[in-house]
């Protein structure tokens, strides 16, 4: 089970006009947040009952608080809407530990690009690569240096010197400058970054096409458009006995839970990792962007919040 801390709301800002800057502390005394790595992420319960996980976008070395950045997005499902508009300085919150599914890994060099709010990981990773006196550079991309968060800190504070900002009002093309920029990279670079969807399948295959390996390409979705639809099939529930049925609009987690097996879940959407399930037998059709290819190709586990099955029959270990 994911561990819980019980957080207090010690401050709340506006940056940028729609980003939500929250630090948070523990409400008890005997607990305090624990310290947290460059590129984790914490799963933020909200007052509107959803759970939604958010990057940490603190130096890492600062201890005892946890910060969030929450871009106020009108496209989303509700979570980060109630993160702008419900949560208020002094409120008390639900958080998990943080979890890192984006860490840092050794580099010569590290390339780190973020498109708009994707920008809140690679934050900490700049702060973490600074204190070890590592070889990096951030690049932040973003419609206007108005709209964007983090700006002041990033161009005034200890990070300016590393900081390159593609802004597009004021005439930057960031394609064409990775494009060129990229063409002269070192072979042994490491390449993170996070952002839209499209923003990073740009940039990983932008990557690519220089070669670098996909061990030297990091990357952390986090909004994604899970396409849910399929036929009908059937679900071997191993462990409990039962055969239910995942109907053509359904995910497996819904059909399980209308039959009293409830998995532990997070995201819902393919992102977190939190709902995996060992396959016994049957083929996956895997919908998530949480496993590589490679584990995909395995077969061995499924996110149920999200895949559903290539065969009409599904065994699953629960
Ligand atoms: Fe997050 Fe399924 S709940 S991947």
């Amino acid at each position: 089970m994911t561990k819980l801390y019980d957080v207090v709301v010690k401050s709340r800002h506006i940056e940028g006009g729609n980003v939500v800057v929250l630090e948070l502390e523990s409400a008890s005394h005997h607990e305090p947040l624990p310290k947290i790595e460059a590129g984790s992420h914490i799963d933020l319960h909200l007052p509107n009952g959803l759970v939604r996980q958010y990057s940490l976008c603190q130096d890492p070395s600062q201890q005892g608080i946890f910060r969030l950045g929450i871009l106020k997005d009108s496209e989303s499902r509700g979570g980060s809407l109630s993160a702008f508009n419900e949560i208020e300085s002094g409120m008390s919150l639900k958080v998990s530990e943080p979890k890192n599914l984006f860490p840092l890994s050794h580099a010569k060099h590290s390339v780190l690009i973020g498109g708009g709010i994707g920008i809140t990981p690679l934050i900490s990773m700049a702060y973490a690569l600074r204190k070890t006196n590592a070889s990096f550079e951030l690049h932040y991309c973003g419609k206007s240096e108005l709209s964007s968060a983090f700006v002041d800190e990033l161009k005034n504070g200890e990070l300016a010197g590393f900081t390159h900002f593609h802004f597009k009002d004021q005439g930057s093309n960031h394609r064409q400058f990775f494009e060129n920029s990229l063409k002269n990279i070192d072979p042994e670079t490491h390449v993170y970054t996070c952002g839209p969807n499209g923003f990073m399948d740009w940039v990983i295959n932008l990557a690519k096409t220089q070669q670098l390996a996909d061990a030297q390409i990091h990357k952390e979705y986090f909004q994604v458009e899970t396409d849910l639809t399929g036929n009908a099939f059937e679900v071997v529930a191993q462990r409990s006995g039962k055969i239910i049925m995942v109907n053509a609009e359904e995910t497996i987690l819904s059909a399980l839970a209308r039959e009293g097996i409830e998995i532990e879940m997070s995201c819902e959407q393919g992102v977190c990792g939190t709902c995996m399930c060992d396959v016994i037998e049957g083929e996956p059709d895997h919908r998530d962007v949480y496993f590589t290819d490679e584990e995909k190709a395995d077969n061995e586990q499924i996110l149920v919040c999200c895949s559903r099955s290539k065969t009409p029959r599904l065994v699953l270990d629960i």
